[in-house]
């Protein structure tokens, strides 16, 4: 701890120092030293998708403040709140989405999928059907709730006496297969999966199922490309609402404006979405319905009550003028172009470093580099380690905001670095960025790796 003078702010962690960050501009954090650090993670934790300090939305913000920040959804409607819907149903969403339900962070938007999921087999007289199944470390929110039907096992031990019927399958993460198969000869053993779980629950008890389309806590691994036209097929059969949680992914940070149909064909019943749909300007986030949910939901005239601050005018305002700045400066495009530069460039140039074990993504600004003990087992480091957050404070160190996730491969182990920069972001930072994780990956070999006690065991 370097002895800063104490404050009375409660921080999420208490073993660590935080850097404080007093500006953004552009794809640039600036620190209290006036240091320049390329966000290359927009934010952290992925919100930023177009920079930061963009006039355009600052101005939006200040007129809706001046027009109208507060108007409780349950008693009033607003337009931005109409204007936003209005552009996620006609023009950004997967077809048939045609409702939007708005709330203010990512957590509340699974939340309201999972009511909606049940709301639907209740219109329908399926009072059974309760059940939620997801993946072992997937992450869909914070809550006591959402923690329930998160993977993320660090974080569900302690709250496990609060949780409500939850199956979790094991994730679809080839690089270290749960089942020790490989794609494609494995016949997508994970996705079949979902339907053994199903049946062992009760398909009348089952309401819903809900995944990322590329899992950011497992370290942005993607799926193979024909595990959700199963999961979709699954679902259909059993009468089991299909939720696919874009809050990272949607809005263009996988190249495409959503990833569970721009990547994988597949259309599900409610997606949530968060963080890139205001590009972090206000807090905003939406669970999208489509026209399945819809239907019997209008027919039953049922609806669910939301939150204070869900829908207010500000956070729509500033959410539809970042989703026009995006369409106006075809940045879904640039993020799948430049995406696609970065992973190369990444597997050119990072693939044989010592520790790099795999680097995941390729769809979009966003990628994740794995570190392993063993390039032949893929043993991960062990947790008291905590190899990738230290890498992450070196790399800081170095010039280069990244986001740290362990615990992806069983709950407990596994080190990635995540890099997902703003879609605006210059192709020569792209170089940088890579330059800097090279440096920083070598350095971290040689001072946190080979002074580790353990270091005996380490082969590659
Ligand atoms: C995939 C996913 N779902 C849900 C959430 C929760 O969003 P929020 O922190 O806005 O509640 C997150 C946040 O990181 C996320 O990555």
């Amino acid at each position: 701890m370097t002895g800063k003078p104490e404050d009375h702010l409660m921080r999420q962690s208490l073993t660590r120092d935080y850097p404080r960050i007093v500006r953004g501009e552009g794809p640039y954090l600036i620190d209290d030293q006036e240091r320049r650090i390329i966000d290359g993670a927009s934010g952290g934790v992925g919100p930023c998708n177009i920079g930061h300090g963009v006039e355009e939305i600052v101005q939006a913000m200040t007129e809706q403040a001046r027009t109208l920040v507060f108007a409780h959804v349950s008693m009033y409607e607003n337009q931005p709140q109409i204007d936003l819907a209005n552009k996620l149903c006609d023009e950004l969403a997967p077809p048939g989405m045609v409702r939007a339900y708005f709330t203010s962070t990512g957590t509340e938007a699974n939340e309201l999928a999972i009511k909606l999921a049940r709301l639907y087999h209740l219109c329908r007289g399926n009072a059974t059907k309760y059940h939620i199944i997801s993946i072992w470390n997937g992450y869909h929110g914070s809550s006591i709730a959402a923690t329930s039907y998160s993977g993320r096992s660090s974080r569900r031990h302690e709250l496990h006496p609060y949780f409500f019927p939850t199956t979790r399958m094991e994730p679809p993460y080839c690089y270290h297969c749960p089942y020790r198969k490989t794609y494609p000869d494995c016949g997508l053993h994970c996705a079949h999966a979902l339907e053994q779980a199903i049946r062992h629950i009760g398909p009348e008890h089952v309401s819903c199922f809900i995944q990322e389309p590329i899992g950011n806590t497992l370290g942005c691994v993607a799926p193979p490309p024909d595990y959700f036209s199963v999961i979709r097929k699954i679902c259909d059969k059993y009468d089991v609402v299909m939720i696919a949680d874009e809050v990272i992914t949607a809005f263009g940070r996988c190249g495409v404006y959503f990833a569970i149909n721009g990547h994988y064909d597949t259309v599900p019943d409610l997606i949530a979405t968060g963080k890139g749909i205001s590009s972090g300007y206000s807090p905003l986030a939406a669970t999208l319905i489509h026209e399945k949910i819809w239907n019997v939901l209008a027919e039953a005239k049922r609806s669910l009550p939301g939150f204070t601050y869900g829908g207010n005018p500000l956070s729509c305002a500033v959410g539809l003028a970042a989703q026009n700045y995006i369409q106006k400066h075809n940045l879904v495009q640039r993020s799948a172009e430049l995406g696609s530069y970065m992973y190369e460039k990444a597997r050119a140039e990072l693939t044989d470093l010592p520790l790099v074990g795999d680097i995941h993504g390729g769809k979009g600004l966003y990628m994740g580099i794995e570190y392993v003990q063993d390039k032949d087992t893929r043993e991960p480091f062990t947790a008291e380690l905590n190899l990738a957050g230290q890498i992450s404070d070196l790399a800081f160190e170095n010039g280069l905001a990244t986001c740290p996730v362990t615990g992806g491969v069983d709950g407990m182990l596994g080190d990635v670095t995540i890099i997902k920069p703003p879609f605006t972001i210059p192709q020569e930072d792209i170089d940088r960025i890579i330059d800097i994780v090279k440096k920083t990956i070598l350095q971290a070999n040689d001072t946190i790796v080979r002074q580790w006690p353990a270091h005996g065991s380490f082969r590659k």
